[in-house]
């Protein structure tokens, strides 16, 4: 797998995990236990006991430590064991791997690199759940296919024409002419202006409206995407460029959304979208929860269908096209940062 491990995975939703309950996800092919503490640390280990290799999440939270469900060895949360029933002495290399873990935006994120690189800075600025300004539906999805085909699907909007008609009554515009892409220097920005349209089925206008849609793709799988309508003319009038929301005429959401390559073919793809609160309401949050459930089902069935493929074929090589800007930049900056060093 090529990925970058100098970057913040979503691990789960923060909501999801149970107080003093081990929580246990696999990234990078790495096993994790994950667990809150009664005094709110938030503390992730490698999960795989150093005695006998026996997963850490089926054992129990006590106080700040963890305690191996299977022969009782107790962990602290830097991953050094503290305890081992009947034996004074703890040998030095008695201790499992620590993975630098936060929540923020509602959900908990594990750094993958050097814990000393570890840099809250670069957390991508998500919109959470508590979000003042927004009504947020949330949920994930997991994936039998490997997390760079559902990144490269959330690089190319072409395939909305395809693959959305029905589910975001995507038109002819997304596949007809390519979006703007900028590089960002950890992702790519993608905007697009629709103009004098009565918009899709997550917004429908009475009259013709200019639509914009912009979102930052960021490493190491993280979509962050705004849009609204404006009066028409207005993609002209701001020079096709980002336009000032406070002019909104309606249909303002968002979307925050996280891939995590859980192993080599398997993927966990967790997503929230919902109207600001100036433009709608829970009911509308629930109508767009159930457009956005038929069409990640859409994307699911063709990316699992394109990773048969692709399993079963020698050297499988692609070809791409004028819309695969972003996809050849983002994953060229990933190549990059995959290739940063790290200590053994
Ligand atoms: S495997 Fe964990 S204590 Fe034995
Ligand atoms: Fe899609």
């Amino acid at each position: 797998m090529t990925y970058a491990r100098d970057a913040w995975y979503v691990a789960g939703w923060s909501h999801e995990l149970e107080p003093q309950t081990p929580f246990a996800i696999t990234i990078l092919d790495e096993r994790i236990v994950l667990w809150r503490t009664p005094t709110g640390a938030l503390h992730a280990l490698e999960d795989r006991c150093v005695h006998r290799l026996a997963p850490l999440s089926l054992g129990r939270c006590e106080g700040e430590a963890l305690r191996c469900g299977y022969h009782g060895l107790l962990f602290d949360g830097s991953g050094k064991c503290i305890a081992i029933p009947g034996q004074e002495t703890i040998p030095p290399q008695a201790r499992v791997r620590r993975y630098p873990a936060i929540e923020r935006h509602s959900w908990i994120w594990v750094w993958m690199g050097d814990p000393a690189g570890a840099d809250e800075d670069l957390v991508p600025p998500a919109v959470g759940l508590d979000d003042p300004d927004y009504i947020l539906g949330h949920g994930h999805l997991d994936y039998a296919a490997q997390a760079r085909l559902i990144c490269d699907n959330l690089l190319d909007f072409s395939h909305l024409t395809f693959v959305h008609a029905q589910s975001f009554g995507a038109g002819s515009e997304f596949a007809d002419t390519p979006a703007r892409i900028t590089p960002l220097p950890r992702g790519i920005r993608y905007e697009r202006w629709i103009e004098n349209s009565l918009g899709s089925s997550s917004r429908v206008s009475a009259t013709p409206m200019d639509s914009y849609m912009a979102y930052d793709f960021l490493v190491p799988g993280v979509l962050l995407m705004k849009g609204g309508t404006f009066a028409p003319g207005t993609a002209a009038h701001c020079g096709y460029g980002a336009p000032d929301y406070a002019g909104a005429t309606g249909g303002v959401t968002f979307t925050s959304q996280a891939v995590t390559p859980m192993t080599g073919d398997t993927a966990r793809y967790f997503f929230s979208w919902g109207p600001h609160r100036a433009h709608g309401d829970a009911a509308l949050r629930d109508t767009l929860m159930d457009i956005a459930g038929r069409a990640f089902a859409e994307d699911k069935t063709m990316i699992e269908a394109q990773q048969r493929v692709i399993a079963a074929t020698p050297d499988p090589a692609v070809m791409p096209t004028v819309h695969d800007k972003a996809v050849i930049l983002y994953n060229r900056l990933v190549e990059r940062l995959a290739r940063q060093p790290q200590p053994a």
